[in-house]
């Protein structure tokens, strides 16, 4: 039997600059997905721990694709793409169990891909290397399940490293561990799950993905990655919808390659304020944040954080503050009450350390 671990994810910084061929800076998290795969004699089948039966699929729903519920289809995407690359795939028995919040912006749907593509990767005997496991990872989504995600997450899951964000360049996929320590700088990553309901998450964050291919196109450029001058850029678009994405996106890019120096010389406070501004360009800029999230990231920073954020696709999930490791309860304590002041339901919150990517278990 073929078990391997992957984790969700936080993204420090570089929000919705993926698919613009940008950079990102996450971290992966000690929670994720362990997927096993063994061999069966009676057909190919997906059990979940988080959810009772087993989805199973005909010989003909490996070609036909038998209506499954969306989350097995995060499981089944792989046999089905491999089949249609032509690969054998036997019958075999998966399950997966995982302690990723769905819904959160942490990724448990990379860490379910992952952790069922590097099992497979065994079980199969493919010999993926890390760019195999990393294209069949984003195939399953883009193309099996169909969500025009940026490839972040996979990458994150499948290579994160203990103690360390990973810098990653979108374009040639190439990335860096750079130290993240925040104790070591007497802080602490606090994560607020604001537990708000996503609203428009998939049709809204397609419709910032075609605007920002829109902007590059009218720019004259293969992808937002490429300028470096937002104000010039915003001045040669005529869109104002245009403009302010495309300020979003070169914005955070610089905000990335500026994070990424200052953890290289190991000036954690030097991110406070590029979280900070961060949040408000996916606010004002990019507009996808929403009251609990906002109310989230500014109580923090009243409570004492250097700097906050959402983190992730947006529309609800979570913020990350960095804070005063003496301060975590308290700033804890502040959202609590802010988001029953304001009518929200209840947050729930954690602090988290980067842990490992992918692995054998
Ligand atoms: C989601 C997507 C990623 C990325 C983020 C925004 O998490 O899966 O590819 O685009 O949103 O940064």
């Amino acid at each position: 039997m073929a078990v391997w671990h992957a984790p969700g994810r936080i993204n420090l910084i570089g929000e919705h600059t993926d698919y613009n061929d940008g950079f990102v800076l996450p971290m992966a998290l000690p929670m994720g997905c362990t997927a096993s795969v063994e061999g069966a004699r009676d057909g190919w089948s997906v059990v979940s721990t988080q959810t009772s039966g087993t989805v199973s699929v005909s010989p003909s729903g490996l070609t036909g694709r038998d209506s499954v519920p969306e989350w097995a289809s995060y499981v089944l995407g792989a046999l089905w793409l491999l089949h249609d690359d032509g690969v054998e795939v036997p019958p075999v028995r998966i399950s997966v169990d995982s302690d990723v919040p769905t819904g959160a912006g942490l990724s448990s749907s990379a860490a379910l891909v992952c952790s069922v593509v590097c099992a497979l990767d065994e079980h199969l005997g493919l010999g993926l290397d890390a760019a195999g496991l990393l294209a069949l990872s984003r195939r399953v989504e883009n193309d099996a399940v169909g969500a025009p995600t940026g490839g972040m997450d996979q990458l994150i899951s499948l290579r994160g490293e203990e103690g360390h964000a990973l810098f990653c360049d979108m374009r040639d996929l190439t990335s860096e561990a750079v130290p993240f320590t925040p104790a070591d700088s007497g802080l602490a990553l606090l994560v607020v799950d604001t537990r708000a309901p996503h609203r428009l998450v998939d049709g809204e964050y397609a419709a910032r993905r075609r605007g920002c291919e829109a902007a590059a196109r009218q720019l004259g450029v293969s992808a937002l990655r490429d300028v470096t001058d937002a104000e010039e850029a915003v001045s040669r678009l005529d869109d104002e919808e245009l403009q302010r994405y495309a300020r979003h996106v070169v914005t955070e890019d610089a905000r990335v390659l500026d994070a990424v120096e200052a953890l290289r010389a190991g000036r954690l406070d030097e991110l406070g304020p590029l979280f900070t501004a961060s949040h408000a360009s996916m606010r004002d800029d990019f507009r996808i944040t929403v009251p609990e999230v906002d109310t989230a990231a500014e109580t923090l920073l009243s409570a004492g954080a250097i700097g906050s954020r959402m983190t992730g696709g947006g529309f609800g999930g979570c913020v990350i503050g960095l804070v005063p490791a003496a301060e975590v309860d308290a700033a804890g304590d502040a959202v609590r009450r802010a988001f029953a002041d304001a009518g929200f339901g209840e947050p729930s919150l954690f602090t988290a350390e980067a842990a490992a990517g992918a692995r054998s278990v």
